[in-house]
């Protein structure tokens, strides 16, 4: 249920708060269960006096950031000791989908940047096959739309959705303007990500196949 969900997202949120040392540089992902953790971190560093700095994945965690006090950089004037993030899917690989915030692009810079990173997740994140309940995201430049539905037809793919917005009209744009096509593929095999990022006009993918992380749940 959505309330036993929120009780291990806070669990795994304020374990994750445990490992945050004074001086230690932390890429914070996006989505609900980074959300909080970065306020059990911002409780731990207020009580202990520690001294911190953040490399935010979007908007709307460095605003979470400004507003908590808690200092920021960027992945051009810092490299992260260490980076926690969500996850949509976590397979028995460790392979992950991410995305459904539409943040995934400078996510990955993030966690490809880290030399440790934490995926919290619940139970609800954990599938046998990667795909079962989520589209892959494709991040891609507008201009390059219908090149890039063509290239997916070499693809099994079941189908494929320009993402729209919520509460505006037109597609989600992410904050480096471009659209997101959501894919279904009929299989996920080792590989995907690195095919589908050369795909010309492909930003990047919301699949993370092969990256060293550590689960935390
Ligand atoms: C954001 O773009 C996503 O990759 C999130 O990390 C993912 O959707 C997990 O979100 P929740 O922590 O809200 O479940």
């Amino acid at each position: 249920s959505d309330i036993s969900n929120k009780e291990a997202k806070q669990k795994v949120a304020t374990r994750l708060a445990e490992r945050v040392k004074d001086g230690d540089i932390i890429g914070v992902g996006s989505g609900s269960t980074a959300f909080l953790a970065i306020q059990s971190i911002a409780k731990k560093i207020k009580e202990e006096n520690l001294k911190i700095l953040a490399i935010p994945t979007s908007h709307e965690v460095a605003l979470t950031c400004s507003i908590l006090g808690i200092p920021t950089t960027s992945l051009a004037s810092a490299k992260p000791d260490w980076a926690f993030d969500g996850a949509d899917e976590v397979d028995p690989h460790n392979h992950l989908i991410k995305g459904r915030g539409g943040a995934m692009f400078h996510e990955k810079l993030v966690i490809a940047s880290s030399n440790e990173t934490y995926i919290l997740v619940d139970h609800s994140k954990f599938v046998e096959k990667l795909g079962s309940k989520h589209p892959v995201p494709l991040e891609v430049d507008p201009r390059a739309v219908h090149l890039v539905e063509t290239c997916l037809e070499s693809f099994e793919v079941s189908s494929v959705d320009l993402r729209m917005a919520q509460s505006k009209d037109g597609p989600v744009l992410t904050e480096a303007g471009h659209i997101i096509l959501d894919v279904r593929f009929n299989h996920i095999e080792p590989g995907l990500e690195k095919e589908l990022s050369s795909i010309p006009g492909v930003i990047e993918s919301g699949l993370f196949q092969g990256y060293n992380i550590n689960l935390m749940s």
